[in-house]
C-alpha cells in the first residue's frame, strides 16, 4: 500500500513539474517578438491523434518513405549499423510505436543477431504499449525501455552497458530544431557516445518546392489543426482564453535555407489571457510555430563532421526525398 501510494506522490510531482514547465515556456514564448509557441507541446492526446491523420495524408510523404527505407532495405540498414560485428544496445530515442524500426529489429532477430533494444520516450505509457506490442511480435527480443529525456537516459544507458551503441533517430525529428539547436543536439550526442558508436538519423531532403510545401499545407486543413490544438491545450491546461476562430494556419517554405515554417496569424487585434497574464495580439501579427528543416545530403554530411562523426552513408527511399544518414562516432 505504502509503496503505491508513493509512486502517486511521485508522479504526481512528476505531473505538476511538467505543467510548471508548460506555462513558464509558453509565457516566455508569448513575450518574444515575434512571439513564439513551442511545438513540442503540440502532442496532447488530440495532438497525438491529429499527427496520426497528418501521417496518413496523401501530401505528407515522410513517413512512407522512411517506411518504405525499413520495409525494402533492411538489410542495407543492418549491415550500416554494422550489426554483424560486437555486440550492441540499439537505442531509439523517441521510440513511440516502433512502427518502422519494427521491421529492422524483425530481421536482426531472423539473423541471430546478438543485440539489447533499448527504446527512450519521455511517454512511459506508451512505452508499456510498446513492450507488449514487441512482446507479442518478437517474443525473444531482449527489450529495456527507459522512460525520460533524450541525454539523461542515454547516460543512465551507458552507465549500466560496456556494450557498443547503435542509436536511431528517425522520423526528421531533427527537422523541428532549429538548425543551431540541431548542431548542439548532435554535438551532445557525441558527447555520450564512444568512439566507433553509430548513429542513424532520419533527414527529410530538400526537393521540388511545392512537394514540401504541400506536405505541410493540406487543403484538408489537418496540419491547421494541429497547430491551433495547440492554442486549444493552452486554453484547457493553462486556463487562457485564446478564440481559436481568431487565428489562422500560414505555411512558408524557403528554398534556399531549407526551412518549413509555420505560424498562427492573429485575424484581429486582440487580448489573450493567460492565467492572469494578458497579452496583446495585432492584427495580421504571426505567432511562429515550428520548424521542419529540410536538408541537402551536403548539410548533412557537414552537420556530421562538425559534431564529431564521420558519415558512413545514407540510404534513401525509392524516390529519393527522404534519407538515414549512418554517422560513426570519431
Ligand atoms: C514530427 N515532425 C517530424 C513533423 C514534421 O514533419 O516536421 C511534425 C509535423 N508538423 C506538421 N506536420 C508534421
Amino acid at each position: 500500500m505504502k509503496v503505491t501510494a508513493t509512486t502517486k506522490e511521485l508522479k504526481t510531482e512528476i505531473e505538476g513539474e511538467k505543467a510548471s514547465h508548460f506555462l513558464e515556456d509558453i509565457l516566455a514564448g508569448l513575450r518574444q517578438h515575434p512571439k513564439k509557441l513551442e511545438s513540442k507541446y503540440f502532442y496532447d492526446r488530440r495532438g497525438d491523434e491529429l499527427f496520426q491523420k497528418i501521417m496518413e495524408m496523401p501530401e505528407y510523404y515522410l513517413t512512407r518513405c522512411e517506411m518504405d527505407i525499413f520495409k525494402n532495405k533492411t538489410a542495407e540498414i543492418a549491415s550500416s549499423i554494422r550489426a554483424e560485428q560486437t555486440p550492441f544496445d540499439l537505442i531509439e530515442l523517441g521510440a513511440g510505436d516502433a512502427s518502422k524500426s519494427i521491421y529492422l529489429l524483425q530481421y536482426l532477430k531472423q539473423q541471430g543477431t546478438d543485440f539489447r533494444y533499448r527504446p527512450i520516450d519521455i511517454s512511459g505509457n506508451i512505452l508499456s504499449v510498446l513492450e507488449n506490442k514487441l512482446k507479442d511480435n518478437i517474443p525473444d527480443l531482449d527489450i529495456e525501455s527507459l522512460e525520460g529525456e533524450y541525454f539523461d537516459m542515454l547516460h543512465k544507458a551507458s552507465q549500466f552497458s560496456e556494450r557498443r551503441k547503435v542509436i536511431l533517430f528517425l522520423g526528421s525529428n531533427i527537422g523541428n530544431m532549429e538548425l543551431e539547436e540541431a548542431y548542439r543536439f548532435c554535438f551532445e550526442l557525441r558527447k555520450n557516445l564512444n568512439k566507433g558508436d553509430v548513429v542513424m538519423i532520419g533527414f527529410d531532403l530538400k526537393k521540388e518546392p511545392n512537394i514540401i510545401l504541400n506536405a505541410y499545407n493540406d487543403p484538408s486543413g489537418v496540419t491547421a489543426s494541429f497547430n491551433l490544438n495547440l492554442l486549444q491545450r493552452i486554453n484547457r491546461e493553462l486556463n487562457a482564453d485564446f478564440i481559436i476562430d481568431q487565428f489562422e494556419h500560414f505555411e512558408t517554405y524557403d528554398p534556399l535555407t531549407g526551412a518549413c515554417r509555420s505560424y498562427l496569424i492573429s485575424l484581429q487585434e486582440q487580448q489573450v489571457k493567460v492565467g492572469h497574464h494578458i497579452f496583446d495580439f495585432k492584427e495580421n501579427e504571426p505567432v511562429y510555430m515550428e520548424v521542419s528543416q529540410k536538408f541537402s545530403i551536403d548539410d548533412i554530411n557537414k552537420m556530421a563532421s562538425q559534431s564529431g562523426f564521420q558519415s558512413h552513408g545514407n540510404i534513401s527511399d525509392s524516390k529519393e526525398w527522404f534519407v538515414d544518414a549512418f554517422w560513426t562516432a570519431i
